[in-house]
Order: structure tokens, then C-alpha cells, then sequence
């Protein structure tokens, strides 16, 4: 087991107003965790310090080829005041599979919950309590030789940095509009789509500012081989209500597997609504929304939550799904999704974890 030394700040921060809207990522609290790794010692000095400035060589590894992963989980606080966590173990696991992909070290899975758990709680009077509002944490590693060979790093950092944030989108649970990218690629199968990973953020910009440029929230992304079979969108999985059935793309190498994804699909399963996860081409949604069985579409995501889609635009075509408002699913979905994580519905999955 972890131990972790806790250094508390001596010049604690503000907290943010009630009325802040805490847009996403802007602010950070008083407190981060740290971890090293060398190959004689493995992750060793696990500690909770002052938020602070890092400060690395110049010529250190991460900066010269994108050697980095990073997680995404958030905190929320319930109405008697427990803090709790959302399916932790799920990011831990994630996190090592983005690890070996990248031929960085591997963390224990218990090592990295009781990580989150120890900083989360340091910094318990950051989560926030208004409605749609929690504590994102953002996990890191990155790689730390100073050497410019191209090679794995021998020496890493883990790092731990919590944000108390409202909605991802500023459209909040308004649907969202989605451009469909059939001029760049993301990821293919065998490359790193599936891992979580800088790259392939930086591969999704030139796209994300095109679309954001023409008015559009988001970029949806075509696999990268036949340029139709439909992946995910920039920070979130994509779901689609056909004729009663919600499908999701099937996780092909190149997808993102999100926990919230899994979330959604689990639900389906306990409530019995047909789900399938399956390789959908752009043609057939195009089909589906001409002859009327487009009932929804929606995101998922850790950030995103649950983000209901209103419009889709694929080249000269717009389809406007559900006449652009949140569908009935997805209303329920972000309502039991977020009722659980918050302590207001029973947790019968037993995804919720007290810090
Ligand atoms: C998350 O949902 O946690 C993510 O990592 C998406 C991020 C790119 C904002």
C-alpha cells in the first residue's frame, strides 16, 4: 500500500462564489499530489503538496515526443455531506492500459484510487455543491529524462491536480452541435485512438477549430481507413437511439473506452433496453434520420456527462435530430447517471466510492 506524505500550504487560496460558473479547467485548488519513478526505487515519494509550479528540464522527454498520459475522474459532493467518487478503479485500470500502450511504468490500481482519494480529501472543501457543478481530477504522468534520443524515459512523474468545474459545453444539458470531419483522421486501429494520451487531442485540433469556426461545438470523427464507419466525438463516446434501440460504435482499436460509455450500456443492460455495440457507417445514420428512426444522439464522457446532440452536420447536409432538444433517453440517462454519482439515487451497482 501507497504512503503518502501530506504537506499542507501555509497561504490557502479563496474558494470560488456560489455565482462563479466555474467554466471547465480554470481553476485549481490549494493542493497537488506527486509521485517519481526511477528504475532503482520504482514510483517512490508519493506526497500531497502545495499547488505549485513544476520544474523540469528543458530537454526533458515529454516535451520532444509527447511521452504523457492522463485520466479524467471527478468528485461530487452529497446532500449530507459525504464526497464520493464515480467507478475510480475503471480510470486506474484505464490508465494502465494507456501505461503499457506507451511503454510507461504501471501504476496499482489500489495505489492510484488511494492517490485521488488522499488529494481529494486534502482538498475536501473544493467540491462543489451547486447543481451541476463537481471536482474534475485530472491524473498525469509524464516522462522526465532529460534527453533528446527517441526511446522510452527512464525517470517519470505522476501527477494529481483537482478543478472544481460546472458544465463541460457551454450550452450545458442544451443539445449541442456536432460537425462530422471527413477531411482529417484522428486514430486508426493499431495506433494509440484507444489510449488516453496528449496526441491525440493535438491531432483533433486543426478539426475541432474548423468546426468551431463554422459554429459547431464539436468534432465527430469517421475511422480513419474507410472514412464512414463512425468513432467518437473530440472529448466524449457518441450514442444513437435507432427505432428504439441505442447503439453505440463497438470499441475497434481506435475508440476511446469510456467509463461513462460503459455506465450507459450497463444501464441499458439492468433496465432492459435493447443496446448494441456495433460498427455504424455514416450512410446508415444518414438512413436512419431521412426515414424517421433518428430518435436521438447523445454524448458521454466524464466531462461531458451526458450531452444530448441537436444537430449533425456531414458535408452539405445538416440533420437536426429530435427537433435540437433533449431527447427523452437522454434526460434519463444524465438524471440517473448524475442522481447515483450524487448520493440521490441508491447505487445498486455498487459504482460509488466514499472518499
Ligand atoms: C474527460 O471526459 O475526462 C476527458 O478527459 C475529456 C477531456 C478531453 C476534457
Amino acid at each position: 500500500m501507497i504512503n503518502i506524505r501530506i504537506e499542507k500550504t501555509a497561504t490557502p487560496k479563496t474558494l470560488p462564489s456560489q455565482d462563479n460558473p466555474l467554466n471547465f479547467g480554470t481553476i485549481f485548488t490549494d493542493h497537488m499530489f506527486i509521485m517519481n519513478y526511477d528504475p532503482q526505487n520504482g514510483w517512490n515519494d508519493a506526497r500531497v503538496v502545495p499547488y505549485e509550479k513544476i520544474c523540469l528540464e528543458p530537454s526533458s522527454m515529454v516535451f520532444h515526443y509527447g511521452q504523457e498520459m492522463f485520466e479524467g475522474l471527478k468528485a461530487y459532493k452529497t446532500g449530507d455531506e459525504r464526497i464520493l467518487l464515480f467507478r475510480p478503479e475503471k480510470n486506474a485500470q484505464r490508465a494502465n492500459n494507456t501505461n503499457k500502450r506507451l511503454c510507461i511504468p504501471e501504476i496499482p490500481v489500489e495505489d492510484f484510487v488511494e492517490a485521488v482519494k488522499t488529494l481529494v480529501k486534502t482538498d475536501e472543501k473544493w467540491v462543489p455543491t451547486k447543481e451541476g457543478t463537481s471536482l474534475y481530477i485530472r491524473p498525469f504522468i509524464i516522462a522526465t529524462d532529460p534527453f533528446l534520443g527517441v526511446r522510452p524515459s527512464d525517470t517519470y512523474m505522476f501527477i494529481i491536480i483537482l478543478s472544481p468545474v460546472g458544465a463541460y459545453y457551454p450550452e450545458g444539458l442544451n443539445p449541442v452541435r456536432i460537425w462530422i470531419e471527413d477531411e482529417y483522421v484522428r486514430a486508426v486501429k493499431g495506433g494509440i485512438g484507444e489510449t488516453k494520451t496528449g496526441g491525440n487531442y493535438v491531432a483533433s485540433m486543426k478539426s475541432q477549430v474548423k468546426a468551431h469556426d463554422a459554429g459547431y461545438s464539436q468534432v465527430l470523427w469517421l475511422d480513419g481507413v474507410h472514412r464512414k464507419y463512425i468513432e467518437e466525438v473530440g472529448a466524449m463516446n457518441i450514442f444513437f437511439k435507432i427505432n428504439g434501440e441505442v447503439v453505440t460504435p463497438a470499441l475497434s482499436g481506435s475508440i476511446l473506452p469510456g467509463v461513462t460509455r460503459d455506465t450507459v450500456l450497463e444501464l441499458c443492460k439492468a433496465w432492459g433496453v435493447p443496446a448494441s455495440e456495433k460498427r455504424i457507417s455514416i450512410d446508415e445514420i444518414y438512413e436512419a434520420y431521412e426515414n424517421g428512426t433518428l430518435e436521438e444522439v447523445f454524448g458521454t464522457g466524464t466531462a461531458a456527462v451526458i450531452s444530448p446532440v441537436g444537430e449533425l452536420k456531414w458535408g452539405d447536409k445538416t440533420l437536426i435530430v429530435n427537433d435540437g432538444k433533449i431527447g427523452d433517453f437522454s434526460r434519463k440517462f444524465y438524471d440517473t447517471v448524475t442522481g447515483i454519482q450524487l448520493g440521490n439515487i441508491k447505487d445498486e451497482f455498487g459504482w460509488t466510492v466514499e472518499v
